[in-house]
């Protein structure tokens, strides 16, 4: 007999429900998105749906109609009825019994999560340490992919050490972004960051960062730091979706700055949330 086990329970394989099946679970074949609602608006929902069909078309997984994602995530939004919320939505190659190669005409899976952002004020308000840690990722990081366990590792590493964000390091020792962030850092008026390459995210909240950065006055480079000219700026912060503009007040144990939000970085965060409005 064909069978599964899940936990201790014993299941002919027959009748095991698909999500057991997900290629998600089997290889991370799938890709993912973020979007949040600031005062019960989605911010950037096209940018992250085009992000999201750029992803799937990487890893060809064809036939899902990104309008029809679209009036998900709306229809989603408006039932959960949570005005500060995050809004995950997954899509998987499918279920079906292990096999790297999938059959052709898999269907694919769609799974949604709404949930309320946690109040991060003080984060925002007092600074974060960051760790570094070395890149171990793919060479396909501009795909929001679900392969994300060497992300987990280097966000673990940085726990272990008291710090809220891993920030990546790769084999020349640039880095290349946090964990789940894009990076940056601020010195005589200029904003840095890395250049877009298939070695990071193309974060929609950088766009808007350098947006703001324009704003206020802000020359941007997009060129990558080492971790020691990282170290000597002036501010340091990290961007994302969930958590916008949060500052680095400490860099592998090192102070940044005075030790408080930079004022730079301050400026930049009120610039960006008025996108927001
Ligand atoms: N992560 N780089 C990585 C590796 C990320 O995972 C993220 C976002 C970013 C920032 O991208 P954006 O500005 O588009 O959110 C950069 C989200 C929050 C996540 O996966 O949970």
């Amino acid at each position: 007999m064909q069978i599964a086990m899940i936990q201790d329970k014993i299941v002919p394989i027959t009748e095991l429900e698909p999500v057991y099946l997900d290629r998600g679970i089997f290889f991370g074949d799938g890709v993912y998105e973020v979007v949040r609602s600031y005062d019960g608006r989605i911010f950037t929902l096209e940018e992250h749906l085009q992000r999201f069909a750029n992803s799937l078309s990487a890893i060809e997984i064809s036939g899902l109609d990104i309008d029809r994602i679209r009036s998900r995530v709306l229809k989603s939004f408006d039932v959960a009825g949570i005005s500060n919320a995050r809004i995950y939505f997954h899509v998987t190659r499918g279920s079906e019994l292990r096999n790297h190669l999938s059959k052709a005409d898999l269907e694919p899976n769609f799974f949604l999560t709404i949930t309320e952002l946690e109040d991060n004020t003080q984060a925002k308000t007092k600074g974060i340490e960051v760790s570094t840690h070395p890149d171990w990722r793919w060479k396909r990081c501009d795909i929001k992919s679900l392969n994300l366990l060497a992300n987990v590792l280097a966000r673990r590493d940085a726990a272990a050490k008291g710090c809220t964000e891993a920030i990546l390091v790769d084999e020349d020792d640039l880095i290349t972004e946090g964990a789940s962030s894009a990076f940056f850092a601020i010195s005589d008026q200029t904003l840095r960051t890395a250049a877009l390459t298939a070695n990071i995210l193309p974060s929609i909240t950088r766009q808007f960062v350098i947006k703001a950065g324009k704003n206020i006055g802000l020359e941007t480079i997009e060129k990558t730091l080492t971790p020691q000219q990282a170290s000597e700026a002036d501010e340091l912060f990290i961007a994302s979706t969930t958590q916008d503009i949060t500052p680095v007040v400490k860099f592998d144990g090192k102070l940044i700055g005075d030790g408080k939000p930079g004022k730079h970085t301050k400026l930049l965060t009120r610039e960006f949330l008025s996108f927001t409005v």
